[in-house]
């Protein structure tokens, strides 16, 4: 079975071939942050204009790439949902057209579903049901992976995302978007216990996340030192803000692995890169004695083949979308 992924939520256009839902045979990614750098984070208007501009030639090198026509697909996925609506238009739209032109199922993935499946392009073993945390710029989850179609989320946040926090501290701090790789480099030659940070929790679920509370705290401690004219550790603030993030996105996906009964917990998301919250999960499932299993780093970010591989799974289970699909900006996993 041969799948193309097509993936324009955020700001990166993406496209790839996945043989047999786990062979990669191309991934092609077109990334816009340098262009959107300059503002600090996605503008989704100038979002948009560049998928247009690059959906193309994306998809046309990731099909010789992977030495495939259009005639040789079994079907075309798409990311329909969440994401920027004028983004997503663009993939969608797109994949319509390019489905009819050849006749081919059109295949409609939900971003995070394509997120959770990069452990399945990473290890071929992996079978649901487990548990998977999935942290990204925009969603801080704890998804029960019921099957490889079926999901509930037992935890989420109430505010901001994982990655957002990362983002907007760093920013704070004086790094480029997206600062979270940047906390995770200078978190390297820091002391993560020389500052001491809330640790967020939140009332009614115990496996829900809060960050906006950790980020205020990290942005007000930076502008109190810049009024007293003190200066904060970088490094020591980027490990500090790492291990508290890390060490909360970790105790509350083993808590709830523990009191719903699984054995096996996974990780994805943009987040999934970073060295510290990687380092966490593993080091306490370890301990727990369950199996643990987190994307290889290249597929962490948006990519076509997490879209590709979910796609065939959703082509297997009859998950197929007619010519009215549209893009939903929000949607939740429990309504696909
Ligand atoms: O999944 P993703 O590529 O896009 C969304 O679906 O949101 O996630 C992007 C997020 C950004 O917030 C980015 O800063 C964060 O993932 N990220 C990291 C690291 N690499 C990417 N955060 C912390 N440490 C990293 N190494
Ligand atoms: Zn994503």
């Amino acid at each position: 079975m041969l799948i193309l992924g097509i993936e324009s939520s955020c700001d990166e256009t993406a496209a790839s071939v996945v043989k047999d839902c786990r062979t990669i045979l191309s991934s092609v990614v077109s990334t816009q942050i340098e262009e959107h750098r300059k503002y600090g984070g996605v503008v989704p208007e100038i979002a948009s204009r560049r998928h247009c501009e690059n959906i193309l030639g994306v998809v046309r090198q990731a099909l010789d790439e992977a030495g495939v026509s259009l005639s040789d697909l079994d079907g075309i996925a798409v990311t329909y949902a969440p994401g920027l609506i004028g983004a997503l238009l663009v993939g969608v739209s797109f994949a319509k057209a390019l489905a009819m032109s050849c006749g081919k199922p059109l295949i409609p993935v939900h971003h995070i579903a394509g997120h959770i499946a990069t452990n399945y392009l990473t290890h071929p073993t992996l079978e649901p049901p487990y548990l998977c945390l999935v942290a990204s710029g925009g969603h801080s989850h704890i998804i029960e992976v019921l099957s490889y179609t079926k999901f509930r989320v037992v935890g989420r946040t109430r505010d901001d995302a994982a990655g957002e926090c990362f983002d907007k501290c760093a920013r704070a701090m004086g790094f480029p978007y997206p600062g979270g790789v940047h906390i995770d480099k200078a978190s390297q030659s820091g002391d993560p216990s020389a500052i001491k940070l809330p640790r967020p929790s939140v009332a009614g679920n115990e496996f829900d996340f809060s960050f906006s509370g950790l980020k205020t705290s990290v942005i007000n401690m930076l502008h109190n030192a810049q009024q007293k004219g003190t200066e904060v550790n970088t490094n020591d603030l980027a490990a500090s803000l790492q291990s508290t993030i890390a060490g909360v996105l970790t105790e509350h996906t083993i808590n709830a692995a523990k009191a719903l009964g699984y054995r096996k917990v996974a990780l994805a998301g943009g987040v999934s890169a970073n060295t510290g919250v990687r380092a966490a999960l593993s080091e306490a499932c370890e301990k727990e004695g369950f199996e643990f299993f987190m994307p290889e780093k290249s597929l962490c970010g948006d990519n076509g083949a997490m879209i590709a591989c979910q796609g065939s799974y959703n082509l297997l289970a009859g998950i197929t979308a007619d010519e009215s699909l549209n893009a939903v900006a929000t949607l939740s996993m429990e309504e696909i």
